[in-house]
């Protein structure tokens, strides 16, 4: 007895825990009810049911012969098991099915010799799938490929508030009534790539999105209510306006260049935990036989062109599609100049977060003491917002004096600046098979001494020296000189007669 009663209060907190996900079930004890909401001038009959269970539950609650007036049906916190038209193959006039917070699956395809035409679906706030939570914590809807196949009448469908969490096209694309789908608030799953066929069923007149709608990020109930994907918490589209979004996802495809991948990768937190501004879009154009740079999308942040045969990088620093670059990889080409000074122009105009990789190229040398003025006054809290240029692996010429010692200090400032990044100062080394000091890292090369002035041609020990040759010089000349007199004028000049020592 009490292993029954245990069991039974046991189901009924079952039962009142999933109330909020299964509307119908917390009414179980409620009668059902349909009810005629308006009688159109058209003799059309409108009718709301509320938590029934069964489609055809409205031929119990509506007298018979009002059945084929009926154009319109609502059902509100209703929880179905099956969705054939089958079931409502009485009432002829039916044009519009409406559901409202409630469970909805997928249409079987009638068996009826004749069923009613169906020309407007409306799915407000409804869900099927209860592993992935809306934001709002409820379940979400997930469209299989044949959901619509048994409304082939279909005309307009309309997703209203509904948190779609694989919006793909396969499920519109075999209704060949359709003329128009429209979608209000709620929105699809992460704004993936997949998704833009929204955004060209809006170009053709098929399609109408609300700005409201936004992009959301699906919890995950079997993972207790995280995200669906780790990744995309801290780098994903989660709550941004889905036409925006989508809008940027179509004008990057648009400005992509055809050796290269484009992709909106989503908006990143910083620091302080706000997303940015603006999104993320990475430009992949490796291996790609570019001689130089090409045109990139609108916003890119983030290039890379490793492996190509680029020379010249002007256009990083001038084309106004690159200002917002934030990374751009150059390894593996052919570049041997930088110009510091549109280097320089293009980092003061913006946040100065900026990593250029131009390891494996053909430099031998940069005008360091330009790029040494970006380091000027860095503590090292400030560090990582520091440019970072990675120079490894380039043919660096040692013998010239006008440029290593300040390049010293350049390879210096990024490597003290990064010291918990990777060593690559071991790999910046002078130039091989030249007798200055071939193969040796930058940073060791003893600079002071190298690039020492030449010393004076006369040192002081010198001068000294010669003074006192000189005085010398002088002295014995003045004896001579004496001699020279006392020999003349047997007596000495008469200044000699007055100083006592000579
Ligand atoms: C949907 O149902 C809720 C109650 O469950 C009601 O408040 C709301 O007005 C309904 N929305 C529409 C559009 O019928
Ligand atoms: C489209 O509908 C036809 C029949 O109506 C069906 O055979 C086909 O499998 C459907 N295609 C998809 C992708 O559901
Ligand atoms: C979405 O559905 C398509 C086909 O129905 C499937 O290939 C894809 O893996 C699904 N994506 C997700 C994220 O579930
Ligand atoms: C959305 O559209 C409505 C009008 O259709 C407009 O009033 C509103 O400002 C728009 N909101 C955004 C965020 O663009
Ligand atoms: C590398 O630069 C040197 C001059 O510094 C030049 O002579 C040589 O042709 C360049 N090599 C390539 C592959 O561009």
């Amino acid at each position: 007895m009490l292993v029954i009663f245990a069991v039974g209060w046991l189901m009924l907190f079952t039962v009142s825990t999933q109330a909020s996900i299964q509307p119908s079930e917390d009414k179980e004890s409620q009668q059902d009810i349909c009810n005629e909401i308006s009688e159109t001038n058209t003799e059309g009959l409108k009718v709301v049911c509320s938590s029934v269970r069964s489609l055809d539950d409205v031929m119990v609650h509506i007298a018979p012969e009002k059945l084929k007036k009926i154009t319109s049906i609502t059902y509100t916190q209703s929880n179905f098991t099956s969705f054939t038209l089958d079931s409502l193959a009485d009432l002829p006039s039916l044009e519009s099915l409406s559901f409202n917070q409630s469970f909805v699956a997928e249409w079987l395809p009638p068996k009826a010799p004749s069923v009613p035409k169906v020309t407007s679906l409306i799915l407000i706030d409804c869900w099927n799938d209860y592993d992935l939570l809306s934001p709002k914590r409820n379940p979400s809807l997930r469209f299989k490929n044949d959901m619509f196949d048994g409304l082939q009448s279909l005309e307009h469908l309309y997703l209203v508030n509904c948190y779609v969490s694989n919006m793909t096209a396969e499920p519109f694309v075999n209704l060949t009534s359709l003329e128009k789908l429209h979608i209000t608030g709620g929105s699809g799953i992460g704004c993936e790539q997949e998704m833009e066929w929204v955004i060209n069923w809006m170009e053709a007149g098929k399609a109408e999105v609300s700005n409201d709608t936004i992009c959301f990020v699906a919890r995950d109930r079997r993972q207790g209510g995280r995200g669906l994907l780790v990744m995309s918490m801290s780098y994903s589209f989660k709550d941004h306006p889905f036409l925006l979004i989508m809008g940027h996802r179509k004008e990057t495809n648009e400005h992509c260049p055809k050796e290269c991948t484009c992709v909106v990768e989503g908006y990143n937190f910083k620091r302080n935990g706000l997303r940015t501004k603006n999104p993320i879009i990475n430009i992949y154009c490796d291996n790609a036989s570019l001689t130089a740079l090409p045109d990139i999308p609108p916003r890119s942040t983030r290039a890379s062109f490793s492996g190509n045969n680029i020379t010249d990088i002007t256009k990083v620093f001038t084309s106004e599609n690159y200002r917002m670059i934030s990374s751009v990889l150059l390894q593996h080409n052919q570049i041997s100049h930088l110009d510091s000074d549109l280097f320089v122009k293009f980092l003061n105009g913006r946040s100065q977060d900026f990593h250029i990789n131009l390891s494996h190229n053909n430099f031998s040398t940069l005008s360091a003491r330009q790029l040494l003025s970006l380091y000027k006054g860095v503590d090292s809290k400030n560090s990582y917002h520091k440019p970072l240029i990675d120079l490894q692996f380039n043919p660096w010429d040692c013998s010239d004096c006008s440029f290593i010692p300040a390049f010293q200090e350049l390879v210096y400032h990024q490597f003290y600046y990064r010291e918990k990044g990777p060593k690559f100062y071991d790999n910046i080394r002078c130039t091989e098979g030249n007798h200055y000091f071939s193969g040796q890292m930058i940073v060791k090369l003893d600079v002071e001494s190298l690039c020492a002035p030449d010393p004076p041609v006369l040192q002081t020990i010198d001068i000294i020296n010669i003074l006192l040759g000189l005085i010398i010089i002088l002295f014995v000349a003045n004896f001579a000189h004496n001699v020279y007199q006392y020999r003349q004028n047997s007596k000495l000049p008469w200044i000699i007669t007055k100083v006592p020592c000579c």
